[in-house]
């Protein structure tokens, strides 16, 4: 890739076509996929639903801008928010969070935002400045001011939770961090003092969003009551599209001329979202928690008690394997891939298993199967 930056630490493969949940490589080599493009395709790489809506939408219009009213948007506005919420659409989960940053500062006419240590909101100056990650931020300094962090899962957190904030921006589970579940007290502790001191919960649901946890966003798994709410990856299916939604409260903080952005609420974009959301029905969201029973199950029994596995994190299908310092994840993702499976790797050595949601259980557990033969094979070599 000659003409290409190098950003991106890359695979030796390049994936040529997919179809359900396999993908294949320009060598006809066939994968069985565990990543869904970084949480992205989860309705899979052949699903006719969402195919024959953007091919309907390539054949009416693709593009008019947001200087005309799109039923599409309020459609999909209507699908994803909660009640009481209003959607701005962008492109992309980094984006969603500038948008949420811009409206929390402007609605509250504050500027402080607490966020958390390993978290990750994305790449742009804003998102960036609210990860907490010193390696993502190394060499980009100066960043957005007043941003703060804290602990996560961390009681004295709640200390840091002061009137003169804006907002407090959090992953339910922090998926680059190292898919680092949330604990639930925790995290309705820290929703309470938010609301208590007039701050504003933003949550970060680009990762766990989208049915990922077995709900719509996963803070739908605890009590929570966020006024702001961002969401990208899996709307789209792999079409870029993002969105920010937020409290009608907020509303006037975002008026004409406020923020925009020329591709958000692209129509194409749209159209997959649209039929991502048709097919994000409680009875498929029941599925999707059997399915991750299934396979927490298989993984309790084959995987956890391996001596290279240090312990098992995650809800619904988005799995965290934290594999011992003796052995490198990097390696273990290189074996599975010889042997025909697609996986990811998080922060702190972790296996982060992100599958396709529709991906059938016989399939999921074969995975399973397969990442405990490898994880096995290393367990004999390794001195512990
Ligand atoms: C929780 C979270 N927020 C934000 C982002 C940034 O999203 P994007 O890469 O679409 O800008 C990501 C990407 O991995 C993410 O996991």
């Amino acid at each position: 890739m000659e003409h290409i930056f190098p950003t991106y630490a890359q695979y030796p493969m390049e994936i040529v076509s997919g179809h359900d949940w396999h993908l294949v490589d320009s060598n006809q080599k066939s994968y069985l996929d565990f990543t869904s493009g970084i949480g992205v395709c989860s309705f899979g790489y052949s699903n006719d639903w969402i195919e024959q809506s953007v091919l309907n939408q390539l054949g009416k219009v693709w593009h008019t801008s947001n200087l005309y009213p799109s039923q599409l948007q309020d459609d999909v506005a209507n699908a994803l928010c909660p009640d009481g919420m209003l959607a701005f659409f962008c492109n992309s989960g980094t984006e969603a969070n500038e948008a949420a940053f811009k409206l929390a500062r402007k609605a509250t006419g504050k500027g402080k935002v607490l966020a958390f240590n390993n978290g990750f909101h994305g790449r742009t100056y804003g998102s960036m400045s609210l990860t907490g990650n010193p390696d993502i931020q190394a060499g980009f300094k100066p960043l957005v001011p007043e941003v703060s962090f804290a602990d996560y899962n961390d009681p004295n957190a709640l200390d840091a939770i002061t009137d003169d904030l804006a907002a407090v921006i959090l992953e339910v589970i922090q998926g680059e961090g190292g898919v680092v579940s949330g604990n639930g007290e925790w995290l309705q502790k820290v929703a309470d003092k938010c609301h208590d001191q007039g701050v504003l919960l933003i949550i970060d649901e680009v990762q766990t969003g989208i049915g990922r946890t077995g709900k719509k966003f996963a803070y739908q798994n605890f009590d929570l009551d966020p006024d702001i709410i961002t969401c990208a990856k899996a709307l789209g299916n792999g079409l870029p599209i993002g969105a920010m939604l937020g409290k009608k409260k907020l509303a006037s903080a975002f008026g004409p001329g406020s923020h925009g952005t020329t591709f958000g609420g692209n129509k194409i974009a749209l159209s997959s979202a649209k039929a991502v959301l048709e097919q994000l029905t409680p009875s498929f969201l029941t599925e999707v928690q059997q399915k991750s029973k299934a396979v927490f199950a298989a993984i309790n029994e084959q995987i956890e008690p391996l001596a290279v596995v240090d312990s098992i994190s995650g809800l619904g299908l988005m799995i965290g394997i934290h594999l011992n310092p003796s052995i490198k994840v990097d390696d273990v993702i290189a074996k599975l891939q010889d042997e025909g499976m697609l996986t990811l790797s998080a922060k702190h050595n972790t296996l982060r298993l992100l599958p396709p949601l529709v991906m059938s259980q016989e399939d999921l557990l074969t995975g399973i199967n397969q990442i405990a033969g490898v994880l096995e094979s290393i367990d004999l070599t390794v001195e512990l």
